[in-house]
């Protein structure tokens, strides 16, 4: 069988002697051992993505706070907590996560539009170093909070730059219509009013305008413009000593050019280097997508039906039902996102067919990927590609269904890092 070369150089993965393995392991003896479906990543691809983002930025001070909601298993967290990355949060149970792999809170900033009292409390006593804020009314709340604890609460206010990141409209956060941040007209009043407040400790701007970005322009719109706000505050007496440019930077699914993370860094570092700011920069996709791959298996096959007396087929496909769902990698049934897939082995049984990978889930929308040419045979396992980046986090019971297995590869050895949830599990936080 012939493999597309494109899908393997994005994919932490490669065919030994017919045999598709990550790092040194083959992947269907993880299979074997542990089940499907399973989520197995590689500890090589996770590092190297963190280095080369990392240098990217050359000399400037800088510090990478991973989005923990793109891939939050702890052993991931203790992986890059370990080459010196801080996190972005969004909940007070991402910040649970951190602490639970011996993160430390003073590299942690908080993200996200709704925190609650409850959350603002635990970040505020565990001693986080930012909150990025998302509303007037956040704001006093935060103030409100710290005075009640006695804190003095470090925030910036995170920006709505108003620039069109040229993504799905799902994933898009930095424009008007999206509910995110604060606009910059609004910007001057809330930093007046921070400044001015003792429970408060003005230190920075941050902004996040996507995901899965590829053309680095509005980036770097982004960037002015904060920096425009920076200069404006600076001449009302508030210096900011930090700024935050979020994360957002585009990887390769199928065909899509990789983002010039290089070219990228050069032109931050050109227009950061006399500011004297430190720079956050909050990835998530882009050091684990390609890291990752969700091992499954085909259970069943339903070749298209054929109309009697021809041999072209009508209003039907080729079905393969495999044993992981929506409920386990939901990106393609939210986004129609595409998942390169490739079979353990390269030894084929004849002819490639135009196949539907489909899971067992009640729902049309219950996809993994369409119209694949692939020679498959039921009982085959399959890779479904570039899966680990917003691929367990999203993962849901849906079906009353068991969350997947997880395990880190490194080198020749694997570890099982989250084992299969059991029905058990599920079952234990009800009562009939
Ligand atoms: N910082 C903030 C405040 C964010 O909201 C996000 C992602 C990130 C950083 C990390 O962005 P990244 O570097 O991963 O692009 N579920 C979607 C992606 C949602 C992104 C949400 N925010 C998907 O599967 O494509």
């Amino acid at each position: 069988m012939t493999v597309d070369p494109q899908l393997l150089n994005a994919a932490a993965v490669d065919y030994v002697n017919d045999i598709l393995q990550m790092e040194g392991v083959a992947l269907q003896d993880i299979a074997n051992a542990v089940g499907t479906p399973t989520y197995a990543y590689s500890a090589a691809s996770l590092r190297s993505q963190y280095q080369l983002l990392y240098s990217a930025l050359g000399a400037l001070p800088h510090r990478l706070h991973y989005a923990v909601k793109a891939n939050s298993t702890l052993a991931v967290l203790k992986l890059f907590a370990d080459l010196g990355a801080g996190f972005d949060i969004v909940s007070g149970g991402e910040l649970s996560r951190v602490l639970a792999i011996g993160g430390d809170p003073a590299h942690v900033v908080f993200s996200g539009v709704g925190k609650t009292v409850a959350e603002i409390d635990f970040a505020l006593k565990t001693g986080i170093e930012c909150f990025n804020v998302e509303s007037a009314s956040e704001l006093a709340r935060i103030s409100q909070r710290a005075e009640l604890l006695g804190k003095v609460a470090p925030i910036a206010l995170r920006i709505n730059p108003n620039v069109d990141p040229k993504t799905h409209p799902y994933i898009s956060t930095g424009l008007k219509e999206n509910k995110f941040g604060i606009l910059q007209e609004a910007a001057l009043p809330l930093y007046q009013q921070a400044a001015a407040d003792p429970n408060l400790n003005v230190r920075g701007v941050a902004c996040h305008i996507g995901s899965q970005i590829h053309d680095p322009e509005p980036l770097f719109d982004a960037l002015e413009q904060l920096l425009a706000l920076v200069d404006e505050l600076s001449g009302h007496g508030i210096s900011l000593t930090d700024i935050d440019l979020g994360g957002g930077f585009g990887v390769t699914y199928e065909a899509e050019p990789a983002f010039d993370i290089e070219a990228w860094g050069e032109q931050i570092s050109k227009t950061l280097c006399d500011r004297g700011l430190h720079l956050s920069i909050e990835p998530g996709r882009f050091l684990t997508a390609n890291a990752g791959v969700l091992l499954t298996r085909v259970e069943y096959l339903k070749p298209a039906v054929l109309e009697s007396g021809s041999d072209e087929t009508v209003d039907s496909k080729n079905f393969a039902v495999v044993d992981a769902a929506m409920n386990d990698l939901l990106r393609p049934s939210l986004y129609q996102s595409w998942h390169g897939i490739l079979p353990a082995t390269t030894k084929t049984h004849g002819d490639p067919l135009c196949w539907d990978i489909v899971g067992p889930i009640c729902e049309s929308g219950d996809w993994l990927a369409k119209d694949r040419m692939l020679s498959i045979q039921e009982g085959d396992l399959l890779a479904i590609l570039s899966a680990g980046a917003y691929g367990s986090t999203l993962s849901s019971n849906y079906n009353t269904r068991n969350r997947a297995a997880e395990v880190l590869v490194s080198g020749d050895a694997y570890k099982v890092v989250r084992r299969r949830e059991t029905l058990q599990d599920q079952l234990s936080t009800e009562i009939s």
